[in-house]
């Protein structure tokens, strides 16, 4: 099999290099990443906000994720894709989200699903990982739970909720989750989760302690403006170079600039 697999991102957790993930939803931003060389590619739920303009990932589909990873499988032949079971999608019975994360797999020619959870997930992913679907969890903040958890907050700082943090990573470390995304957490605690663990920690607003970090594209190319959470950091500044060029293409067409010889055929 070409391209990165379960077994070289565990390689390179062994030899404690970092892995590099990005959140994104279509074929020429996946097609960039997989130029550069981008690890595993996460088609997110978060494309209900970012491509949606939706308040919350809630209102996206089983049928949106399928169409979204399709768009990036395509752009990203050799990346590891992983992608997004939408909100109530795996949540009804065990045998449906056994169905339709089975239907994301044929469908997409992804890698693995991700669910968001800890404990009462656990015994989904250990038939999902039986049946040969690896899985990726997805503890701490987990936005399809954004109305129970009271807003977007970080998880963790009162020891309960740390316990639980703890006691929901253990359970899907034993169902045989191979990655778990951890987000929005304090530093210490990802590093207690990581030290020591089976699974590959991924990081969002969890700090350095990680074996790898994952951003939304649109966030650190700097195209969303609107919201900018402490952990994100934008690598451009993607809106303002998009403006001006939206900008000169409409003074030129205004002035008659646009097309010149050039642009026109004979
Ligand atoms: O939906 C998403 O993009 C995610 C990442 C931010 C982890 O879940």
């Amino acid at each position: 099999m070409d391209g990165i697999t379960v077994r070289s991102l565990f390689k390179k957790k062994r030899e404690g290099k970092k892995i590099v993930m990005v959140s994104t939803y279509d074929y020429i931003s996946a097609k960039l990443c997989e130029q550069v060389g981008i690890d595993c590619i996460l088609v997110g739920d978060s494309l209900g906000m970012v491509f949606q303009g939706q308040d919350t990932t809630l209102p996206v589909s089983l049928e949106e994720m399928i169409y979204h990873a399709k768009a990036v499988r395509r752009g990203a032949k050799n990346t590891f894709v992983i992608v997004d079971m939408p909100f109530m999608s795996y949540q009804v019975s065990i045998e449906e989200a056994i169905r339709n994360c089975g239907r994301v797999i044929k469908e997409t020619g992804a890698n693995a699903v991700k669910i968001e959870g800890g404990e009462e997930v656990a015994e989904l992913v250990y038939r999902l990982v039986n049946i040969g679907i690896p899985v990726v969890g997805h503890i701490g903040f987990t936005p399809q739970s954004v109305h129970a958890l009271g807003g977007y907050r970080v998880v963790g700082r009162a020891v309960e909720e740390a316990e639980r943090v703890k006691s929901d990573f253990k359970a899907l470390e034993e169902a045989g989750a191979f990655m778990v995304v951890l987000e929005s957490i304090p530093k210490g605690l990802t590093k207690e989760l990581t030290e020591g663990s089976r699974a590959i920690t991924i990081g969002i607003g969890a700090g350095p302690y990680c074996d790898g970090q994952v951003l939304v594209f649109h966030d650190l190319v700097g195209l969303v403006e609107d919201i900018k959470p402490r952990f994100v950091k934008r690598y451009l500044e993607g809106a303002e170079l998009f403006r001006n060029a939206l900008n000169r293409f409409k003074s030129e067409v205004e002035s008659g600039l646009f097309p010149s010889e050039e642009e026109s055929y004979g």
